[in-house]
Protein backbone atom coordinates (compact mmCIF):
# COMPACT_ATOMS: atom_id res chain seq x y z
CA UNK A 1 0.00 0.00 0.00
CA UNK A 2 1.32 3.85 -1.02
CA UNK A 3 0.98 6.30 1.90
CA UNK A 4 -0.69 9.37 -0.36
CA UNK A 5 -0.44 12.68 1.64
CA UNK A 6 -3.01 15.74 0.86
CA UNK A 7 -5.38 17.57 2.21
CA UNK A 8 -8.82 15.91 0.72
CA UNK A 9 -11.58 15.33 3.14
CA UNK A 10 -13.58 13.55 0.67
CA UNK A 11 -10.78 11.15 -0.01
CA UNK A 12 -10.17 10.69 3.66
CA UNK A 13 -13.90 9.76 4.55
CA UNK A 14 -13.66 7.38 2.09
CA UNK A 15 -10.70 6.05 3.58
CA UNK A 16 -12.27 5.74 6.81
CA UNK A 17 -15.75 4.82 5.77
CA UNK A 18 -14.26 1.41 4.63
CA UNK A 19 -12.62 1.08 8.06
CA UNK A 20 -8.95 2.25 6.45
CA UNK A 21 -6.80 4.22 8.38
CA UNK A 22 -5.71 8.32 8.11
CA UNK A 23 -3.58 10.30 9.60
CA UNK A 24 -4.95 13.27 10.77
CA UNK A 25 -3.70 16.98 12.10
CA UNK A 26 -4.76 17.81 14.99
CA UNK A 27 -3.87 20.88 17.50
CA UNK A 28 -1.44 18.75 19.57
CA UNK A 29 0.05 15.91 17.45
CA UNK A 30 -1.01 14.19 14.77
CA UNK A 31 -3.66 10.75 15.17
CA UNK A 32 -3.59 7.92 13.44
CA UNK A 33 -7.32 7.54 12.61
CA UNK A 34 -9.92 5.07 12.33
CA UNK A 35 -13.51 4.27 12.89
CA UNK A 36 -14.25 4.50 16.59
CA UNK A 37 -17.05 2.24 16.22
CA UNK A 38 -15.82 -0.37 14.30
CA UNK A 39 -13.61 -3.30 15.90
CA UNK A 40 -11.97 -3.20 12.49
CA UNK A 41 -10.90 -0.40 12.18
CA UNK A 42 -9.52 -0.39 16.11
CA UNK A 43 -7.86 -3.70 15.66
CA UNK A 44 -5.81 -1.96 12.92
CA UNK A 45 -4.73 0.49 14.66
CA UNK A 46 -3.45 -1.32 17.44
CA UNK A 47 -1.45 -3.10 14.97
CA UNK A 48 -0.11 -0.43 13.03
CA UNK A 49 1.07 1.12 16.00
CA UNK A 50 2.46 -1.96 17.41
CA UNK A 51 0.52 -0.80 20.27
CA UNK A 52 -0.36 -3.59 23.34
CA UNK A 53 -4.18 -3.90 23.61
CA UNK A 54 -3.78 -2.93 27.27
CA UNK A 55 -2.84 0.88 26.51
CA UNK A 56 -7.06 2.41 25.66
CA UNK A 57 -7.57 5.17 22.53
CA UNK A 58 -9.15 8.02 22.78
CA UNK A 59 -12.28 8.96 20.76
CA UNK A 60 -12.15 12.77 18.65
CA UNK A 61 -15.34 14.29 17.80
CA UNK A 62 -16.25 17.34 16.22
CA UNK A 63 -18.58 19.56 18.41
CA UNK A 64 -19.84 18.94 21.88
CA UNK A 65 -23.29 18.44 19.68
CA UNK A 66 -21.35 15.42 17.90
CA UNK A 67 -20.29 13.87 21.70
CA UNK A 68 -24.08 14.23 23.32
CA UNK A 69 -25.39 11.84 20.45
CA UNK A 70 -23.33 9.25 21.60
CA UNK A 71 -22.57 9.80 25.48
CA UNK A 72 -24.79 11.12 27.90
CA UNK A 73 -23.87 10.99 31.36
CA UNK A 74 -20.80 13.08 31.31
CA UNK A 75 -20.14 14.25 34.82
CA UNK A 76 -20.92 18.10 35.58
CA UNK A 77 -17.66 18.97 36.59
CA UNK A 78 -16.40 17.33 33.36
CA UNK A 79 -19.10 19.04 31.23
CA UNK A 80 -18.10 22.28 32.70
CA UNK A 81 -14.33 21.91 31.56
CA UNK A 82 -15.91 20.72 28.00
CA UNK A 83 -17.48 23.29 27.44
CA UNK A 84 -15.07 25.64 28.29
CA UNK A 85 -11.79 24.38 26.88
CA UNK A 86 -13.28 22.56 23.75
CA UNK A 87 -12.49 22.64 20.93
CA UNK A 88 -9.09 22.21 22.34
CA UNK A 89 -6.10 19.89 23.82
CA UNK A 90 -7.97 18.53 26.83
CA UNK A 91 -9.01 14.81 27.34
CA UNK A 92 -11.58 13.56 29.48
CA UNK A 93 -12.36 10.35 31.21
CA UNK A 94 -16.03 9.77 31.36
CA UNK A 95 -18.13 6.45 31.88
CA UNK A 96 -18.73 4.47 28.45
CA UNK A 97 -21.65 3.61 27.05
CA UNK A 98 -22.12 -0.05 25.74
CA UNK A 99 -22.15 0.44 22.59
CA UNK A 100 -18.55 1.80 22.28
CA UNK A 101 -15.99 -1.20 21.81
CA UNK A 102 -14.59 -2.44 24.73
CA UNK A 103 -11.50 -2.19 22.50
CA UNK A 104 -11.38 1.61 22.76
CA UNK A 105 -11.53 1.24 26.85
CA UNK A 106 -9.41 -1.53 27.08
CA UNK A 107 -11.85 -2.85 28.82
CA UNK A 108 -11.91 -0.06 31.44
CA UNK A 109 -15.09 1.57 32.19
CA UNK A 110 -14.58 4.67 31.40
CA UNK A 111 -13.35 6.13 27.48
CA UNK A 112 -11.63 9.09 26.79
CA UNK A 113 -13.12 11.70 24.63
CA UNK A 114 -12.02 14.94 23.18
CA UNK A 115 -12.89 18.01 20.47
CA UNK A 116 -9.62 18.76 18.80
CA UNK A 117 -8.86 22.48 17.48
CA UNK A 118 -7.57 21.64 13.89
CA UNK A 119 -9.90 23.58 11.36
CA UNK A 120 -9.01 20.56 9.28
CA UNK A 121 -9.82 17.69 11.74
CA UNK A 122 -13.07 19.46 12.75
CA UNK A 123 -13.65 19.65 9.55
CA UNK A 124 -13.46 15.80 8.59
CA UNK A 125 -15.03 15.16 12.13
CA UNK A 126 -18.02 16.83 11.34
CA UNK A 127 -18.53 15.11 7.87
CA UNK A 128 -18.77 11.66 9.80
CA UNK A 129 -21.59 10.08 11.76
CA UNK A 130 -18.92 8.28 13.97
CA UNK A 131 -15.95 9.08 16.47
CA UNK A 132 -12.99 8.64 15.42
CA UNK A 133 -10.45 6.85 17.30
CA UNK A 134 -6.69 8.16 17.37
CA UNK A 135 -3.86 7.26 19.00
CA UNK A 136 -0.60 9.64 18.07
CA UNK A 137 0.27 8.27 14.73
CA UNK A 138 3.97 7.06 16.25
CA UNK A 139 4.58 3.17 16.40
CA UNK A 140 4.20 2.51 20.06
CA UNK A 141 7.19 4.22 22.85
CA UNK A 142 8.28 6.65 20.08
CA UNK A 143 8.51 10.15 19.65
CA UNK A 144 4.95 11.47 19.13
CA UNK A 145 4.64 13.21 15.34
CA UNK A 146 3.86 16.76 14.70
CA UNK A 147 4.26 16.69 10.98
CA UNK A 148 2.58 14.82 7.98
CA UNK A 149 6.48 14.38 6.78
CA UNK A 150 6.84 12.55 9.81
CA UNK A 151 4.00 10.30 10.20
CA UNK A 152 4.66 9.03 6.38
CA UNK A 153 8.38 8.80 7.33
CA UNK A 154 7.54 5.99 9.92
CA UNK A 155 3.96 4.77 9.02
CA UNK A 156 4.64 4.51 5.22
CA UNK A 157 2.85 1.63 4.18
CA UNK A 158 0.30 0.92 6.88
CA UNK A 159 -2.07 3.31 5.84
CA UNK A 160 -3.75 4.92 2.65
CA UNK A 161 -3.75 8.68 3.31
CA UNK A 162 -2.73 11.52 5.08
CA UNK A 163 -4.01 14.93 5.75
CA UNK A 164 -2.05 17.11 6.02
CA UNK A 165 -2.74 20.31 7.61
CA UNK A 166 0.25 21.86 8.57
CA UNK A 167 2.91 21.32 11.68
CA UNK A 168 1.06 21.29 14.90
CA UNK A 169 0.60 24.13 16.86
CA UNK A 170 1.16 23.00 20.39
CA UNK A 171 3.06 20.07 19.87
CA UNK A 172 2.44 18.42 22.90
CA UNK A 173 -0.75 15.72 23.40
CA UNK A 174 -3.74 16.32 25.39
CA UNK A 175 -4.25 16.78 28.78
CA UNK A 176 -5.80 13.89 30.40
CA UNK A 177 -8.09 14.49 32.79
CA UNK A 178 -10.94 11.86 34.85
CA UNK A 179 -13.01 12.24 38.29
CA UNK A 180 -12.84 9.64 41.24
CA UNK A 181 -14.84 9.66 44.14
CA UNK A 182 -15.21 14.38 43.69
CA UNK A 183 -11.55 14.83 43.17
CA UNK A 184 -10.55 15.83 39.64
CA UNK A 185 -7.22 13.73 38.64
CA UNK A 186 -4.91 14.50 36.08
CA UNK A 187 -3.35 11.16 34.27
CA UNK A 188 -1.64 12.97 31.82
CA UNK A 189 0.17 16.11 31.70
CA UNK A 190 -0.43 17.81 28.15
CA UNK A 191 -0.82 20.46 25.81
CA UNK A 192 -3.49 22.53 28.61
CA UNK A 193 -1.64 23.62 31.35
CA UNK A 194 -3.08 22.20 34.95
CA UNK A 195 -3.28 26.14 35.99
CA UNK A 196 -5.90 26.84 33.62
CA UNK A 197 -7.69 23.66 34.94
CA UNK A 198 -8.10 24.72 38.28
CA UNK A 199 -8.87 28.23 37.49
CA UNK A 200 -11.92 26.60 35.97
CA UNK A 201 -12.94 24.22 38.67
CA UNK A 202 -15.81 24.73 41.05
CA UNK A 203 -13.75 25.41 44.31
CA UNK A 204 -15.08 22.81 45.84
CA UNK A 205 -12.99 20.35 43.43
CA UNK A 206 -10.44 19.26 44.56
CA UNK A 207 -7.17 18.48 41.93
CA UNK A 208 -4.34 15.61 42.06
CA UNK A 209 -1.84 15.48 39.48
CA UNK A 210 -0.57 11.57 38.93
CA UNK A 211 3.00 11.56 38.51
CA UNK A 212 4.66 8.38 36.40
CA UNK A 213 3.93 4.16 37.51
CA UNK A 214 5.30 1.96 35.09
CA UNK A 215 3.19 -1.44 36.61
CA UNK A 216 -0.18 -1.67 35.27
CA UNK A 217 -0.96 2.04 34.51
CA UNK A 218 -4.02 3.39 34.25
CA UNK A 219 -2.87 5.57 31.83
CA UNK A 220 -0.23 4.06 29.79
CA UNK A 221 0.64 7.50 28.27
CA UNK A 222 1.87 7.33 32.20
CA UNK A 223 4.78 4.96 31.11
CA UNK A 224 8.31 5.54 33.01
CA UNK A 225 9.79 5.18 29.36
CA UNK A 226 7.39 6.86 26.64
CA UNK A 227 8.18 9.53 23.57
CA UNK A 228 12.04 8.20 23.31
CA UNK A 229 14.46 8.73 20.79
CA UNK A 230 15.98 5.75 20.02
CA UNK A 231 20.13 7.08 20.67
CA UNK A 232 21.01 8.01 24.23
CA UNK A 233 19.72 10.70 25.58
CA UNK A 234 20.42 12.36 29.51
CA UNK A 235 18.43 15.32 30.87
CA UNK A 236 20.20 18.03 32.82
CA UNK A 237 18.46 19.73 35.83
CA UNK A 238 20.53 22.95 35.25
CA UNK A 239 22.91 23.69 32.71
CA UNK A 240 25.48 24.16 35.39
CA UNK A 241 25.53 20.21 35.05
CA UNK A 242 27.02 21.26 31.11
CA UNK A 243 30.43 21.89 31.29
CA UNK A 244 31.51 17.91 32.98
CA UNK A 245 34.00 16.67 30.77
CA UNK A 246 31.33 13.44 29.59
CA UNK A 247 28.97 15.97 28.10
CA UNK A 248 32.21 18.20 26.11
CA UNK A 249 31.94 15.41 23.06
CA UNK A 250 31.61 16.26 19.26
CA UNK A 251 29.42 13.59 18.88
CA UNK A 252 26.92 14.91 21.60
CA UNK A 253 23.71 16.68 20.52
CA UNK A 254 21.98 19.21 22.40
CA UNK A 255 18.77 19.73 23.09
CA UNK A 256 18.85 23.81 24.47
CA UNK A 257 16.38 26.35 25.94
CA UNK A 258 17.00 29.71 26.67
CA UNK A 259 19.61 31.67 26.03
CA UNK A 260 22.91 30.42 24.27
CA UNK A 261 25.51 32.29 26.14
CA UNK A 262 26.40 28.99 28.30
CA UNK A 263 27.05 27.14 25.14
CA UNK A 264 30.71 26.86 23.90
CA UNK A 265 30.78 26.57 20.26
CA UNK A 266 32.66 23.96 18.45
CA UNK A 267 32.24 21.49 21.34
CA UNK A 268 28.97 19.56 20.23
CA UNK A 269 28.21 17.97 16.89
CA UNK A 270 24.42 19.82 16.99
CA UNK A 271 22.89 22.26 19.19
CA UNK A 272 19.00 22.77 18.84
CA UNK A 273 17.05 25.46 20.94
CA UNK A 274 13.79 24.93 21.90
CA UNK A 275 13.33 28.45 22.35
CA UNK A 276 15.93 31.25 22.45
CA UNK A 277 13.69 33.77 23.86
CA UNK A 278 12.88 31.16 26.73
CA UNK A 279 9.04 30.96 25.62
CA UNK A 280 7.23 28.06 26.72
CA UNK A 281 4.47 27.89 24.10
CA UNK A 282 7.50 28.06 21.59
CA UNK A 283 9.58 25.16 23.04
CA UNK A 284 6.38 22.93 23.26
CA UNK A 285 5.74 23.68 19.17
CA UNK A 286 9.27 22.59 18.66
CA UNK A 287 9.62 19.88 20.98
CA UNK A 288 9.38 16.20 18.80
CA UNK A 289 10.53 18.07 15.75
CA UNK A 290 13.53 18.64 17.38
CA UNK A 291 14.03 15.41 19.21
CA UNK A 292 13.46 13.52 16.36
CA UNK A 293 15.86 15.54 14.26
CA UNK A 294 18.77 14.76 16.98
CA UNK A 295 17.78 11.26 16.95
CA UNK A 296 17.95 11.29 12.84
CA UNK A 297 21.31 12.77 12.57
CA UNK A 298 24.14 10.42 11.65
CA UNK A 299 26.92 13.36 13.25
CA UNK A 300 24.76 12.49 16.71
CA UNK A 301 25.25 9.62 19.05
CA UNK A 302 24.20 10.65 22.31
CA UNK A 303 21.62 13.57 23.34
CA UNK A 304 21.51 15.66 26.59
CA UNK A 305 18.48 18.10 26.91
CA UNK A 306 18.02 20.79 29.29
CA UNK A 307 14.98 21.05 31.30
CA UNK A 308 12.85 23.48 31.35
CA UNK A 309 10.88 25.78 34.10
CA UNK A 310 8.35 23.77 35.58
CA UNK A 311 5.47 26.10 35.26
CA UNK A 312 2.50 26.15 32.85
CA UNK A 313 3.39 24.03 29.54
CA UNK A 314 6.92 23.71 31.15
CA UNK A 315 5.20 20.52 33.28
CA UNK A 316 4.42 18.67 30.32
CA UNK A 317 7.64 19.57 28.76
CA UNK A 318 9.94 18.13 31.42
CA UNK A 319 7.76 15.34 31.98
CA UNK A 320 8.24 14.23 27.76
CA UNK A 321 11.93 14.91 28.40
CA UNK A 322 11.95 12.84 31.33
CA UNK A 323 10.20 10.04 29.68
CA UNK A 324 12.21 10.47 26.30
CA UNK A 325 15.58 9.82 28.73
CA UNK A 326 13.65 7.55 31.19
O1 LIG B 1 -3.38 14.97 21.93
C1 LIG B 1 -3.73 13.80 21.98
O2 LIG B 1 -4.35 13.32 22.93
C2 LIG B 1 -3.38 12.93 20.75
C3 LIG B 1 -4.19 13.45 19.56
C4 LIG B 1 -4.03 12.59 18.34
O3 LIG B 1 -5.52 13.61 19.91
N1 LIG B 1 -3.70 11.55 21.03
C5 LIG B 1 -2.95 10.82 21.88
O4 LIG B 1 -3.35 9.51 21.97
O5 LIG B 1 -2.00 11.26 22.48
P1 LIG B 1 -2.45 8.38 22.66
O6 LIG B 1 -3.21 7.13 22.40
O7 LIG B 1 -1.09 8.47 22.15
O8 LIG B 1 -2.52 8.71 24.17
C6 LIG B 1 -3.76 8.56 24.85
C7 LIG B 1 -3.56 8.53 26.33
C8 LIG B 1 -2.80 7.29 26.74
O9 LIG B 1 -1.92 7.62 27.78
C9 LIG B 1 -3.91 6.40 27.22
O10 LIG B 1 -3.46 5.46 28.14
C10 LIG B 1 -4.87 7.39 27.86
O11 LIG B 1 -4.82 8.51 26.98
N2 LIG B 1 -6.22 6.86 27.87
C11 LIG B 1 -7.01 6.65 26.81
N3 LIG B 1 -8.17 6.07 27.18
C12 LIG B 1 -8.11 5.89 28.50
C13 LIG B 1 -8.99 5.31 29.47
N4 LIG B 1 -10.17 4.81 29.12
N5 LIG B 1 -8.58 5.29 30.76
C14 LIG B 1 -7.38 5.79 31.11
N6 LIG B 1 -6.50 6.35 30.24
C15 LIG B 1 -6.86 6.40 28.96
MG1 LIG C 1 0.98 8.49 22.16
Amino acid sequence: MNTAVGTDLTEAKRFLDQNDLVGIPTETVYGLAGNGLEPESIVRIFLAKNRPFFDPLILHFGSLEQVADQIKDIPEVLLNLAKFFWPGPLTLLVPKPAHIPDLITSGQPNVAIRVPSHPLALALLQMLDYPLAAPSANPFGYISPTTAAHVKSQLEGKLPYILDGGPCEVGLESTVVGLEKDELVIYRKGGLPIELISNRLYTNTRIRVLENSSSNPKSPGQLQSHYSPLKTMKLLESEKELPKQEYRDIKTGVLWFGSLSGIQEGVYAKVLNLSEKADLIEAAKNLFDYLRLLDNDPNVKQIIALSVPEVGLGLAINDRLRRASA
